[in-house]
């Protein structure tokens, strides 16, 4: 299994901002115990052992669960945790895949779905809210606008006497490792585990869709991925991203025609637009409607292509794109509760049993 060397003893001797001010690779190296993931915070801390690991585990679970007997098997594994979901931005898919992730684990699930729900209305700190949620729960599943608060929890936590695991589900504009799994997830089971060599184009708010930073890094595991970055010329990639690519030799592009590389995607990974960090409205002055797929662009497209979507959409993926064969965006959905089960269930220490299961 993937190794680190680093672990979390090492946390309680860095006072927060002289860990923040790490580079994100020596981040992410803290947040292992006994040399596996004990939090998932950013997407580079998958590589490409661990991803095919949760792949076979995730395809186990859902195997399993398809009977009673089987479902009341793994309903037992984790019976004895609880978990709190913590989402102060709005969720659909990621907040239901979680918890019937937790439920397919038997682990009890409570959840907070807004800040103006939790004391943070009162004027309570971000930090108080995560002390007090710690009090309460075996697992932190959390989703916030502010891009920094899943890690000073994990940090937190980590320095306490009890520590317990964080999961990053969105942290603002920056991260959402566990999209960016069920994207590659999605890949590894539509092309029947042949994700080298694809070429993948990434369209729509680059600058702030955080399942396009998350991607990028998860995709990084594979050789010979090229990436064409489509967006207009106001939501172009961010430079860390950039010099990411620049430094890591990984081949792309940018542009602002997505009619010209229909032709060349294996992938096409289309975003809404951000509009909710605008900080002045300047999304409605940006012109979005070449940024969509529409119905007749499917000719353009490579016949054993695939269309993929964080979700929720707006005009930009149209509804008559849903039946075409290459439209992989709602098996992409479900596939988020499998991997989110595995995910848990790698860093609760079940693997073993569930690889092992026999009906
Ligand atoms: C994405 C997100 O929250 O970043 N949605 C999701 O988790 N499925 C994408 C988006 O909101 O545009």
């Amino acid at each position: 299994m993937p190794a680190k060397n680093l672990s979390l003893s090492g946390i309680t001797k860095l006072p927060w901002d002289e860990f923040y001010s790490l580079s994100l690779n020596a981040k992410a190296d803290f947040f292992y115990k006994d040399s596996l993931m004990f939090d998932c915070l950013y997407s580079s801390q998958f590589n490409r052992k661990l991803l095919e690991y949760l792949y076979k585990l995730s395809d186990k679970i859902r195997f399993i669960a398809q009977t009673k007997s089987g479902l009341d098997w793994l309903q037992k594994l984790l019976s004895h945790k609880r978990a709190v979901l913590y989402f102060s931005q709005p969720s659909t898919r990621t907040y239901l895949s979680f918890n019937n992730a937790c439920q397919v684990l038997g682990i009890q699930a409570s959840d907070i779905r807004s800040s103006g729900a939790s004391s943070e209305a009162k004027g309570e700190s971000q930090e108080d809210t995560v002390e007090t949620i710690h009090s309460y729960t075996d697992l932190l599943i959390i989703r916030h606008s502010n891009e920094n608060i899943a890690e000073k929890a994990a940090w937190m936590f980590n320095r306490s006497d009890n520590p317990i695991p964080v999961i990053n589900a969105g942290s603002g504009p920056l991260e959402h490792p566990t999209q960016a799994l069920l994207d590659v997830y999605t890949l590894h089971r539509a092309f029947k585990g042949r994700i080298d060599g694809k070429t993948i184009a990434m369209i729509g708010d680059l600058k702030r869709g955080r399942t396009i930073r998350s991607l990028t890094h998860m995709l990084s595991n594979y050789k010979n991925i090229k990436f064409i970055y489509i967006s207009p010329s106001e939501l172009t990639l961010p430079d860390d991203l950039r010099q990411y690519l620049v430094k890591h030799k990984i081949k792309f592009e940018e542009s602002n025609n997505l009619e010209r590389s229909l032709k060349k995607a294996d992938i096409l990974y289309i975003t809404r637009i951000q509009d909710e960090y605008d900080k002045k409205n300047e999304s409605k002055k940006i012109d979005y409607s070449k940024f969509g797929l529409k119905k007749e662009h499917l000719k353009h497209l490579k016949k054993n292509s695939i269309i993929l979507h964080p979700l929720p959409r707006r005009g930009e993926l149209s509804s008559e794109i849903d039946h075409d064969s290459r439209a992989w965006y709602w098996k992409q959905e479900i596939n988020g509760l499998w991997i989110r089960a595995a995910l848990i269930a790698f860093i609760f220490k079940q693997s073993k049993s569930i690889l092992n299961y026999k009906s």
